[in-house]
């Protein structure tokens, strides 16, 4: 079994570049399928959800070539399939990105449906209520979703009941080549949809108002393929800057846009850490116990849920006691229960966790709970007393890209091990 081990007690400083953001590679390697011919994405992150949907799209007939680490050359030439199988639908939710692509290329999808998954229901009644209004029809069966347009996609105003990325991105798509105008109204405004927007313009859509709860899709008849740098990622960003918090820094966090992170820095500061924004990224400190502060999660420009965990891992050491409130996932508080093992104090009550900061952690076994959850345990490692042995990494290996030898470049005595599985029988 693979784990990530951390010797806590060292201070980290130095400089760390992020990769491109797997929220925006994910859709964008998705939104090819749009343009038959030969794509280039750079930026693109080296992590285990990129290799899925890399896989998704062969199967649907494009091919991939990897450049180097970081760029893929994706001919969706001949992409004449557009059934998504299950295995891969389970293995990544992100793979549902396909439909509304699909819808637009040929008028009908076949996606498995996805479960549930850790962090709660997740389920894409949104996706669906918003391409009914399009259109386009949708029959279950055998877990499959069946989307089909027998008269193409046709523009209309959907407004969504919750600003939902993925429901949001598939609306996008799905319009690309609808019979007049889609509005799509309380879409989500996260950056990383903007990076598909200005994708698709730049592959000849005509999509206005990215980034604003209102954004407008005219039909085009054809996409042309293009080149395109994937954003950076604020999150794995936010992730080192949170480290930084904890373990002393400055680190110079680079390769992503500041304003992406703008509620996060604001709330870092008024807990007591040091931002410098730069053009390309921030500088950040910390001397002293953090402060407490409250943080409730919601779709950007608010508090961002990837990010909740990295912060409660924070608070934990925080001078005082804080609420912390989740709004967008029903269950992602599971790293509260693994960061208590470490000593931390934290009492959840439906989807607020009261979090009163403790003086010290100590090292311990601890499990990944999900992706930001087991990254998360890696940074409370960092300054716990003693040795930590985080398992399931292959949680934090979708998401994070060199993970351990980032912090290591830091200076961080973190390690990847192989230790046994002892599984227990009863
Ligand atoms: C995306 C991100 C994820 C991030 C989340 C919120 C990717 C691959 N993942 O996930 O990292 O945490 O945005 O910023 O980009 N919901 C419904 N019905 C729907 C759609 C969503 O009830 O049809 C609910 C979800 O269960 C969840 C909430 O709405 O509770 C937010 O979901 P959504 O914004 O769609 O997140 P994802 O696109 O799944």
């Amino acid at each position: 079994m693979d784990v990530i081990k951390v010797e806590g007690g060292l201070p980290i400083h130095g400089e760390v570049t992020v990769e491109g953001a797997k929220n925006s590679a994910l859709k964008l390697m998705a939104a090819t399928i749009m343009a038959p011919g030969v794509n280039t994405l750079t930026n693109v992150p080296n992590i285990s959800d990129v290799h899925v949907m890399g896989k998704v799209l062969k199967r649907l007939g494009a091919t991939i070539e990897v450049v180097d680490e970081h760029t893929l050359v994706i001919d969706t030439t001949n992409v004449n399939n557009w059934e998504t199988p299950y295995e891969l639908v389970a293995k990544m939710r992100a793979s549902t990105a396909v439909m509304g692509p699909l819808l637009a290329r040929f008028g009908k999808a076949v996606v498995a449906m996805p479960g549930g998954c850790n962090i709660g229901a997740r389920k894409i009644d949104l996706h669906i209520l918003g391409l009914e209004a399009l259109g386009v029809e949708f029959e279950v069966a055998h877990g499959n979703i069946h989307a089909s347009a027998p008269n193409g996609v046709i523009g209309t105003t959907v407004t969504l009941e919750f600003a939902s990325v993925g429901a949001t991105e598939n609306l996008i798509m799905a319009s690309v080549h609808a019979k007049g105008t889609t509005v799509i109204d309380n879409a989500a405004r996260e950056p990383e949809i903007v990076d598909l927007a200005n994708m698709l313009n730049e592959m000849g859509a005509k999509v206005r108002g990215a980034g604003t709860p209102v954004i407008e899709i005219e039909g085009v008849s054809e996409l042309h393929p293009v080149t395109h740098a994937v954003v950076g990622d604020r999150i794995e960003a936010g992730t080192f800057i949170a480290a930084a918090a904890m373990a002393g820094g400055p680190v110079r966090v680079r390769g992503f846009n500041p304003d992406h992170l703008g509620l996060v820095l604001k709330k870092y500061e008024a807990m007591g850490v040091k931002i410098e924004r730069e053009p390309d990224g921030v500088i950040a400190s910390s001397e002293g116990r953090l402060k407490s502060v409250d943080i409730q999660t919601l779709p950007f420009p608010g508090f961002p849920t990837d990010m909740q965990a990295q912060t409660m891992a924070m608070l934990s050491l925080a001078d005082g006691q804080c609420v912390i409130t989740e709004n967008v996932f029903e269950n992602r508080f599971m790293f509260a229960g693994e960061i208590a093992r470490m000593g931390a104090d934290i009492r959840i009550e439906g989807h607020h966790a009261i979090v009163r900061g403790v003086e010290r952690l100590s090292g311990a076994q601890v499990e990944s709970p999900e992706l930001r959850g087991g990254a998360s345990l890696v940074l409370a490692g960092l300054v716990a007393e003693g040795e930590t042995t985080v398992s399931n990494i292959y949680h934090i290996e979708r998401g994070y890209e060199r993970f351990v030898e980032k912090l290591r470049g830091l200076g961080a005595n973190v390690w990847r091990d192989t230790v046994p599985d002892v599984s227990v029988e009863d």
